[in-house]
């Protein structure tokens, strides 16, 4: 097997070679004015190593990498209770897509689109105003990679804010259908917090390695989820995490794995390791274009496809 560290250098200084670089998201002037030649990658493996390049400490916005660990606590609050309101399927549509809500009568495909992310938000504030929703979001990522550091950039959150036609439209329609059960602005409110998260490659790593580890945390001991949890969080990643490139990137890296808008990836590699990669250019289907490209060369090079060598 090639060593780790070798191959993760390698992929960073490839990429940083790359012309097509995608492009970057223009939405909100914090992701648009992004210098598109970052690039950034960190492995954490099983047995704790740590191998990182690139651009891996310079934060980012993780925008819907945020919906693993909303969805991982919105389980943790309801249990499987929770797929009552929001499916298991992929979409086959954009992460913001609207028409299939109508036909399915509100109830989103799966948690990993907007309208099941802000299912799943409303699922979370059970009990709590939003800013404690928020705390406790912030502070189970925090747990997840014992980083005291990882912050919410409060002008990405006023930005999606000032934006967010298309997921008002989206939770205003779930609500007439009672999917939600909050109130729509505390809904949206906590989302938009939320996606503005801002991590860097290796606290994203560190981040994702309890669902590397059946639910564990390496550093702790302590169990986060429960084997059987973190199995289906990876199911759903691997089949719905990347919208309507999830197939593409099923066929290409074989691993389960969560995109967002400012260009991050979090792939895991069950039972090996937590990857967090970050390209800010992305593909037409608003994922990280060099970034599932050095996850394919990592899988490949690692043999850690899930479907075999
Ligand atoms: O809901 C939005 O528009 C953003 N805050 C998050 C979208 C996102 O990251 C989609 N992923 N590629």
């Amino acid at each position: 097997m090639p060593d780790l560290h070798d191959v993760v250098d390698e992929i960073a200084e490839k990429m940083g070679q790359r012309e097509d670089r995608g492009a970057v998201a223009t939405y909100i002037p914090q992701l648009a004015r992004v210098d598109p030649r970052h690039f950034g990658i960190a492995v954490a493996t099983a047995d704790g190593t740590l191998a990182c390049a690139g651009d891996s400490e310079i934060p980012f916005s993780i925008q819907s990498i945020s919906k693993v660990f909303t969805l991982t606590l919105a389980l943790g609050v309801v249990g499987d209770s929770l797929w009552r309101r929001v499916g298991r399927e992929p979409s086959g549509n954009a992460f913001n897509s609207i028409a299939q809500l109508e036909l399915e009568k509100g109830v989103p495909r799966n948690p990993f689109i907007n309208a099941g992310a802000l299912a799943v938000t409303d699922v979370i504030l059970s009990g709590h105003p939003p800013r404690e929703a928020l705390g406790e979001i912030l502070r189970f990522i925090r747990f997840a990679a014992q980083d005291d550091s990882i912050f919410i950039d409060e002008a990405v959150a006023r930005s999606e804010k000032a934006t967010g036609f298309r997921n008002a439209a989206l939770a205003n329609f779930m609500k007439s259908f009672a999917v939600l059960q909050h109130p729509v602005d505390h809904v949206l409110g906590t989302y938009f917090h939320h996606c503005a998260i801002a991590m860097t490659c290796r606290q994203l790593a560190l981040a994702g390695r309890f669902l590397a580890q059946s639910g564990r945390n390496p550093d702790t001991g302590f169990s986060l989820v429960s084997p059987e949890r973190a199995r289906r969080i990876n199911a759903l990643m691997l089949t719905c995490g990347h919208y309507d490139g999830s197939g593409e990137f099923a066929f290409r890296v074989g691993l389960p794995g969560k995109s967002g808008v400012g260009g991050g990836i979090l792939a895991i590699a069950p039972g090996r390791a937590s990857i967090a990669v970050w390209s800010p250019g992305l593909d037409a289907a608003g994922n990280s274009h060099l970034g599932r490209m050095a996850l394919e060369i990592l899988a490949h090079k690692m043999k850690w496809s899930i479907f075999g060598d």
